[in-house]
C-alpha cells in the first residue's frame, strides 16, 4: 500500500482513518523531514497511540473525514486505508469530497478497501469471522464516488492481501 501511494520526499501527506498509524510511520521517513504526514481518525484512542509512537514529521488529530479540518490545497497525496467502510453510507460522498478539497490540483489519491478472496470456501471464512462490515465488495464501495467527487481515476485493481486500491488524481 504504501509503494502504491508512490510517495515522495518533501510530500505533504494526509492519512485518512489512520488508525494506530501503521501506514504514515511507513510513508514518514519516505517523505523525509522536508515532507510530512498527518492522520485523522475519529477515535481518541487510536489517535494516542499514533501520536505516543509518531516520528518527528508526523501529526495526528481526532477528526472524522467527511468534516476535515485542514486548509484547501494543503496536501499532496491523501491515503486511505480500509476506512471508508467505516463511513456512515450516506457521509461517504462528502468525505471524498473533503479528500479533493484539501489536496492541491494535481494532488494524488490512494484508497484500498478490503476485498473478499476468490476462493469460496475462503470467503466464506472470512464474512463468518468479519460479519456484515467485510461483507462489501470494493467495486461497488468506491464506485462511481471517487470521479463524483471530482478525480480523474488513474488506475484501480488488487493490491497484495485481500485490498483493492484505486488510484486518482485532482485535476
Ligand atoms: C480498519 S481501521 C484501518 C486503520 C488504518 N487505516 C490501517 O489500515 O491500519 C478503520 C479506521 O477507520 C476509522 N474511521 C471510522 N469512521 C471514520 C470516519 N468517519 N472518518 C475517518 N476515519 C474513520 C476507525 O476509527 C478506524 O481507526
Amino acid at each position: 500500500m504504501a509503494t502504491a501511494a508512490r510517495p515522495r520526499a518533501g510530500d505533504r501527506v494526509l492519512d485518512v482513518g489512520c488508525g494506530t498509524g501503521y501506514l504514515s510511520r511507513i510513508l514518514a521517513p519516505v517523505v523525509t523531514t522536508s515532507g510530512r504526514v498527518a492522520g485523522i481518525d475519529p477515535s481518541p484512542a487510536m489517535i494516542d497511540y499514533a501520536t505516543g509512537h509518531a516520528p518527528g514529521n508526523c501529526t495526528y488529530v481526532q477528526g472524522e473525514d467527511e468534516n476535515l479540518p485542514f486548509p484547501d490545497d494543503s496536501f499532496d497525496l491523501v491515503i486511505s486505508s480500509l476506512a471508508v467502510h467505516h463511513i456512515p453510507t450516506d457521509a461517504r460522498p462528502e468525505a471524498l469530497r473533503q479528500m479533493f478539497r484539501v489536496l492541491r490540483p494535481c494532488g494524488r489519491l490512494l484508497i484500498a478497501e478490503f476485498r473478499s478472496p476468490a476462493n469460496p470456501l475462503a470467503r466464506h471464512l472470512i464474512g463468518a469471522l468479519s460479519g456484515p462490515a467485510m461483507q462489501h465488495d470494493p467495486r461497488d464501495l468506491l464506485g462511481i464516488m471517487i470521479p463524483d467527487a471530482g478525480f480523474q481515476v488513474e488506475s484501480e485493481g488488487d493490491l497484495p492481501h485481500l485490498l483493492y486500491y484505486v488510484r486518482a488524481t485532482r485535476p
